[in-house]
């Protein structure tokens, strides 16, 4: 394989109990019931389509476009309060090293990610200069399973789709991986899926993989 493309929340980085915490707290305040079940439905998914998903609970008159538009603005600042405690040490010594022994082997290395936090999370974590392209949520406009996030990373890293696999925790990911022609690897919450090519439970077992 000549390229490595990695989702960001959930394999490289652990922000979903940011998402969680920002998300809980706009939804207390209007009285909706969230928890950590629905908090997994909104893996890989946009933030727009996440609210979507919230708002499956919500009992009151029909939202506006401006008010669901505030309501993303307002979680979206929570959370990015949230992502500006991170440091360096959020990220282990273990994906550092993978990625290293990755890029030292030759394997071009992409962010695919639906979140438009991707890069100021890559430069809280110092991991800005560890990827050679990164594709994120401010340039597609469909998000996985859509395969746009991945065939985008593919064509800034100008490596063919058949050369490129993907790394995810996400079933929509792995699906989206599937639609864009790419190989793929599951971990965490899909080292389980049988629709990956591989399935992993350590970020360091990618090096037997490449
Ligand atoms: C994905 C997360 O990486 O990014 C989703 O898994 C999230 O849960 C999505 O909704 C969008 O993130 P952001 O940072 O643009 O709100
Ligand atoms: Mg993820």
């Amino acid at each position: 394989m000549k390229a490595f493309i990695f989702d960001l929340d959930g394999v490289i980085v652990f922000t979903d109990k940011f998402h969680y915490q920002a998300w809980k707290k706009m939804a207390d305040e209007l009285g909706i019931y969230f928890d950590e079940t629905i908090n997994n439905r909104l893996r890989g998914v946009s933030r727009a389509e996440s609210l979507e998903i919230i708002l499956e609970k919500y009992e009151g008159e029909p939202l506006s476009g401006e008010i669901k538009a505030q309501m993303m603005e307002q979680k979206n600042r929570t959370y990015r309060e949230l992502l500006a405690t991170m440091t360096p040490d959020d990220v282990t010594e273990e994906v550092r090293e993978t990625l290293k022994r990755l890029r030292e082997r030759g394997h071009k290395l992409a962010i695919g990610s639906s979140s438009k936090n991707a890069g100021f999370i890559l430069d809280k974590v110092g991991l800005t200069d560890a990827f050679d392209a990164v594709s994120d949520g401010n340039n597609i406009t469909r998000s996985k399973p859509d395969p746009e996030v991945f065939v985008k990373a593919g064509e800034f890293l100008g490596v063919n789709p058949k050369e490129c696999i993907v790394v995810e925790d996400a079933y929509a990911g792995i699906d989206a991986a599937k639609a864009a022609g790419m190989a793929s690897v599951g971990i965490g919450d899909a080292s389980g899926y049988e629709k990956a090519d591989y399935r992993i439970e350590t970020f360091g077992e990618l090096l037997d993989i490449g």
